[in-house]
């Protein structure tokens, strides 16, 4: 066979098995997020290019190098999200939420897209699934929020976490720190990698974040941001941690946590796997304060985060799915049809047990005992049996897999004799 087509590099099909996990786990982030006040929202894959330029911020990564932007046939410049924070700030705005009182907590589920190079844990469309609570100032929200992460890793089972918090001040306090900062880097330019001496003129908070460990033992040297915010970035972040305290979570106070897109005020912080060290970030989140006001609307103070799927499932089940040994969907009844007139007879008349329950019909046309070794795979508990007698007869052999007992029922009572073995 000639494969003719594959999918873009970076790309991944989840299916059989896998998607299983997939949907157990989603299913318990619905739950968990309804139970910490969040609704679902979902917004388009595609924006305008401007709101992730604007909002993520020119001389981040995500903007300079990864977003997939095209313009379309009207002329519209066009970019596939590489986040949805961006987009439910665009959808607040848009809806005219900003009338409504209180905090609005939002959640989503679905795919992002960025062109970074590919690697473990590392996609070019890979899946997140984050909160937005827009509305409210409090250092509390910002604690209930990085307790949310938790809880939705968690309630799949996620353990040894590690929650790293810091605080990157506000407009106030920054921009003194950064050009402090700058100034300093610049004096010591040649001693730092060539990536971060690009950084220090663009981005140069960023700085904290190389992984050379030449450029990270540099910055040691230099005053900590937490330590250089205003007394009101301080206050807030004393509180956040109080709160955190009082919630019982265990964190980490790591300086150099900066964060690689640019709303961020105050707060931000990651959760990641302790023993994993490539990729380990599952999430990532914090405060952003400005950002709506940036867009166009009212000053309203938000704080949210993302959590990577991809991340969380390989954290979760390291070994991955083969889809050669995965099973399909588990059935209830399975028809074992012999012949062609048997097949639409049995069509016809199973299609009212699917009111109840997950029937397949097998059309393969293969011999009777592969289809029944079939029905034992499928995990089915009755089989029904139609051939060319039963369909003159009007009937199925109907056999209850558990104890080999076989008989005869007529198509008019299917339903009550499926019923009385699958609910007795
Ligand atoms: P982020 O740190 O860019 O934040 O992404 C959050 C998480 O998404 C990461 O910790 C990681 O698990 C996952 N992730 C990111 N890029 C990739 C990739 N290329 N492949 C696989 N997984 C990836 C945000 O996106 C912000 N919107 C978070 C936020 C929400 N802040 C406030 N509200």
């Amino acid at each position: 066979m000639e494969i003719r087509y594959r999918r873009p590099r970076g790309t991944r099909d989840v299916m059989l098995e896998e998607m299983e996990r997939w949907l157990w786990c989603e299913e318990r982030w619905r739950a968990v997020l309804a139970r910490y006040g969040f609704g679902e929202i979902r917004t388009p894959l595609i924006e305008p290019s401007d709101l992730f330029v604007r909002s993520v911020g020119e001389g981040t990564d995500i903007v300079d190098k990864e977003m997939y932007s095209f313009e379309t046939k009207g002329g519209e410049r066009l970019t596939l999200r590489p986040e949805a924070t961006a987009s439910v700030v665009r959808a607040y705005l848009e809806n005219g939420l900003t009338r409504q009182p209180g905090t609005l907590k939002f959640y989503y589920m679905g795919p992002m897209f960025r062109y970074d190079r590919p690697q473990a844990g590392r996609y070019r469309q890979f899946h997140q699934v984050g909160v937005e609570a827009v509305g409210s100032p409090s250092p509390v929200l910002d604690a209930e929020v990085i307790r949310t992460a938790l809880a939705v890793c968690e309630s799949v089972g996620a353990e040894n976490l590690l929650t790293q918090v810091n605080t990157i001040g506000c407009p106030d306090c920054r921009p003194a720190y950064v050009e402090k900062l700058r100034a300093w880097a610049r004096e010591r330019r040649g001693e730092f990698c060539a990536t971060c001496q690009a950084r220090m003129e663009t981005n140069a908070l960023r700085l904290f974040d190389c992984k050379e460990e030449g450029c990270r033992a540099l910055m040691r040297e230099f005053e900590p941001i937490d330590q250089a915010v205003c007394p009101a970035c301080r206050d807030h972040h004393a509180a956040m941690l109080g709160a955190l305290d009082g919630l019982g979570v265990n964190y980490e106070a790591d300086p150099t946590l900066v964060r690689g897109l640019d709303y961020y005020t105050r707060t931000t912080f990651e959760i990641s796997a302790r023993q994993d060290t490539r990729q380990s970030a599952l999430c990532g989140g914090g405060r952003y304060d400005g950002l709506i006001e940036q867009c166009g609307g009212p000053a309203t103070p938000s704080v949210g985060f993302s959590i990577g799927v991809e991340r969380l499932i390989q954290h979760l089940w390291p070994e991955p799915v083969d889809p050669q040994r995965s099973r399909q969907t588990e059935v209830d009844v399975l028809v074992v049809c012999l012949g062609d007139a048997a097949q639409s007879f049995a069509l016809r008349h199973v299609d009212a047990l699917r009111a109840a329950w997950r029937v397949e019909v097998d059309t393969t046309g293969r011999g009777a005992k592969a289809q029944m070794k079939g029905a034992v795979t499928r995990g089915a508990r009755v089989v029904l049996i139609a051939g060319d007698d039963e369909v003159s007869t009007g009937t199925f052999q109907m056999k209850i897999l558990a104890t080999g007992v076989q008989n005869a029922v007529a198509a008019g009572s299917l339903a009550d004799a499926v019923e009385e073995v699958l609910q007795p």
